[in-house]
């Protein structure tokens, strides 16, 4: 098409998308377009603002390597994961804890019901975390924080536990780095993988995870500086539970005593997924290494019947440099 107006670029373009033969990249890709163009049309988007945008975009995806993504950290910004996630696990029901459990203690508070317990990958899942027996630690080298015992249940729709499925843990230092960041920290520190047993359950030791500041050197930076918000993630422990039969899901449970958990910077709390972190005083612990004070978490997880898919890992290496300076901003 010869163009004649503003008007018939977006149609030229969609005119194309329609010599596409796979059905859905068509759809994807027109939507793309149309909701682009108008974009495009309601901004006035000056010559020099694209020329900026292209090079905040070429950015994004130049500071991405194999120990930092970049395009996560910016998707996780501007909420486009957490509106994906929802989108794709809404209606999902979380149960109540079993009725033979005590509602307090190292058994934990039930769980509210209602929200899904699918939340975002994020930008730090590993592929291949060690595999660790249940009740076991995933502190694989010396790491400060107070001891936490989790307990964790996978159930399906009804109920019902799900036996088998393999639960990848991860979490930050007390620190706020991952063990990718940080070289203080053993490889995979931090990282279990785990296998629920008859029950749905598994249960592991570690230290209580803190709020981290996500990476600020590059364009999601600028993106944060720009609009005056801190870079704040609340505390939180990943889980990705995998089970042939069932959608796999990403999930994060987030400490119910972090100041941040209205102003995560990467939109990802929910009410389903606050979960209590119940501090105990010393000399309580249920083990005997633990003398001061301590955490406990429990939580159910409910995952929908589908298909059983693991994720593109967004790295696949420790950072080999040295531990970053963590950057705070000031939400303004
Ligand atoms: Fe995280």
């Amino acid at each position: 098409m010869i163009i004649r107006t503003e008007q018939d670029v977006t149609q030229a373009v969609l005119d194309e998308l329609d010599r596409a033969t796979d059905p859905r990249f068509k759809e994807i890709m027109q939507t793309a377009v149309r909701h682009l163009h108008a974009f495009i049309r309601e901004a006035r988007l000056t010559e020099a603002e694209f020329q900026q945008a292209c090079a905040v975009i070429a950015r994004v995806g130049q500071a991405t390597t194999a120990s930092h993504n970049e395009v996560v950290l910016a998707a996780g910004s501007l909420g486009v994961s957490s509106l994906v996630c929802l989108l794709n696990n809404g209606g999902q029901a979380v149960t109540e804890m079993p009725e033979d459990r005590p509602p307090t203690g190292v058994h934990g508070a039930p769980q509210a019901p209602g929200g899904t317990t699918a939340n975002l990958l994020g930008p730090f899942w590993r592929m291949g975390s060690p595999p660790t027996d249940s009740g076991a630690s995933i502190v694989r080298s010396p790491t400060p924080g107070d001891p936490i015992f989790v307990e964790a249940w996978v159930k399906d729709p009804a109920g019902r536990p799900v036996a088998g499925a393999e639960v990848d843990v991860w979490h930050s230092s007390n620190e706020g780095f991952y063990e990718n960041q940080d070289p203080a920290q053993a490889d995979m520190n931090l990282r279990g993988k785990f296998v629920t047993d008859a029950d749905g359950r598994i249960a592991f030791r570690s230290v209580k995870p803190a709020g981290y500041p996500i990476p600020v050197s590059g364009p999601v930076g600028e993106l944060l500086r720009a609009q005056g918000r801190h870079n704040m993630r609340p505390a939180h422990i990943h889980f990705l539970i995998f089970k042939e039969g069932y959608k796999t899901q990403f999930s994060q449970i987030y400490s119910s005593d972090d100041p941040n958990l209205d102003t995560d910077v990467q939109f990802g709390v929910t009410q389903a997924l606050v979960g209590h972190y119940e501090p105990h005083p010393a000399g309580t612990a249920p083990a005997a290494d633990v003398t001061g004070p301590w955490y406990s978490l429990t939580q159910t997880f409910v995952i929908e019947p589908g298909v059983a898919k693991l994720p593109r890992p967004p790295i696949s290496a420790k950072a080999d440099g040295p531990r970053p300076t963590l950057t705070v901003l000031a939400r303004t």
